[in-house]
């Protein structure tokens, strides 16, 4: 079976713990977009284990990881992954493999994205990480793949097709002093050499896989309402993390997909600006945000929290086609005398229970809430659904019932084991 694991929130619902889970019962696993702006948390025996390129399920002995071509990669970023990896006693080994067609992040990418953020009125609050300006790039056709990386006399008129052009722009438009070829050059032919080894068709690979009947996760980065065309636009991310962005980002047909499994946090967070209508207040979103360690895992950065949006969750069910949804923190509800969830927005006295798409009114929009009672007592021990407390079962039913999607796992703490299935 092929499953897409999509996150239906701005990102950070909890998709590497679920990723991780599920990873055991496939063969190959595979990330198709975004870069190392994502952060993927596991914990297994106490050990943390933070991800931002290789697929999670790399802890999973004899699991092929792959990196689609959908992906952007900074080489850089990626070698020391597979170094922390290996001082921790995990070899990637064969079991790595990256889509020579995959862009790659150079330093000029990271510096124009920061410095793009200074000259913004509405700033985005990107991760500083260059993907924007490497997607850009891929679209405007002047990108460097993993496989010009092997191929010194092509790098080396490519990245002197791309500085000659943007040494001009960070001069004159940034007053940047711009960035010299031999440095770049040499480093990124020596990224290319190291990983000359795991660099290949991974789109041929796993279409292979699928003719030999395995399976595979697709894990999604990032969230639905981070998608570059389906998100708070322009309040998102470059690239297609909703789960069609699977089939482009692996080279994939749509119909070898079975099934998307959709992971949605017990509340909402967003990192970054952009609206976000059922936030909490300053006060109460520092208790949350506290309570539930919601601080970015690849820059720190405090996360906003709000309630239950099930106006976004029912939208990202639709575009995903979700038909089974992961409940993540459930446990950072506990001991909250109420909790709302919102289920319909209203704007200029009108009703919304779908998501509008202009912005300006998921801006200004006032969400409707339907109020429930909290529960008391500690949910991160329990393993069975019927030994949740009654009124955190009331709660998750409604949210089943308002998304009309069936909730198949509840996680209830961050480690490996702290997840009830249904
Ligand atoms: P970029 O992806 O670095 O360009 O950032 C664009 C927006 O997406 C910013 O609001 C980031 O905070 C957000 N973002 C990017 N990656 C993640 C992620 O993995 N989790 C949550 N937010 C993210």
């Amino acid at each position: 079976m092929n499953i897409v694991i999509v996150g239906t929130q701005w990102g950070d619902e909890g998709k590497g713990k679920i990723i991780d889970l599920l990873s055991e019962k496939v063969d190959y696993i595979v990330r198709y977009q975004g870069g190392s702006n994502a952060g993927h948390t596991v914990v297994t025996n106490s050990k943390v284990y933070v991800f931002h390129l290789i697929p999670s399920g790399i802890l999973h002995k004899r699991k092929i990881c792959c990196i689609g071509n959908g992906v952007v990669v900074d080489p850089q970023a990626l070698i020391k992954e597979i170094q922390d990896l290996s001082s921790a006693g995990i070899y990637v080994n064969q079991r790595l493999k990256i889509s020579s067609l995959a862009h790659a992040i150079l330093p000029y990418h990271k510096i124009l994205d920061q410095l793009r953020e200074t000259k913004r009125t509405h700033k985005i609050g990107t991760t500083g990480r260059g993907i924007g300006p490497c997607y850009a790039d891929k679209i405007n056709r002047c990108g460097i793949r993993m496989v010009d990386l092997l191929n010194p006399a092509i790098f080396r008129e490519k990245l002197k097709d791309n500085l000659k052009e943007k040494n001009e722009i960070f001069k004159k438009v940034y007053r940047h002093p711009g960035f010299n070829f031999s440095p770049i050059y040499q480093d990124y032919l020596n990224y290319g050499k190291f990983l000359s080894r795991y660099i290949c068709n991974t789109a041929a690979l796993l279409n292979k896989a699928i003719r030999d009947k395995k399976d595979i996760l697709f894990e999604g980065a990032q969230g639905t309402f981070l998608d570059i065309d389906f998100g708070t636009y322009p309040f998102v991310t470059s690239s297609s993390a909703t789960a069609g962005g699977a089939c482009i980002g692996a080279g994939i047909s749509p119909v070898k997909i079975d099934k998307v499994v959709g992971v949605v946090k017990a509340y909402t967070t967003r990192v970054g600006e952009g609206p976000f209508p059922t936030e909490f207040p300053p006060v109460f979103g520092k208790f949350m945000r506290e309570k539930g360690s919601e601080f970015g895992a690849t820059t720190g950065r405090p996360r906003r929290c709000g309630w239950f949006d099930s106006v976004m969750v029912r939208e990202a069910i639709l575009l995903n086609h979700i038909l089974e949804l992961a409940i993540m923190k459930l446990d950072v509800l506990d001991g909250l005398e109420s909790l709302k969830i919102c289920i319909a927005y209203k704007y200029k006295g009108r009703l919304f229970k779908e998501l509008p798409q202009d912005l300006e009114a998921l801006r200004k929009a006032r969400p409707v809430y339907k109020e429930m009672p909290g529960w008391k007592g500690t949910t991160s021990k329990i393993r069975r659904y019927q030994d949740l407390p009654r009124n955190a079962r009331a709660y998750l039913f409604r949210l089943q019932d308002i998304l009309n999607t069936k909730i198949s796992m509840i996680s209830v703490g961050s480690s490996r084991e702290d997840i009830i299935f249904i």
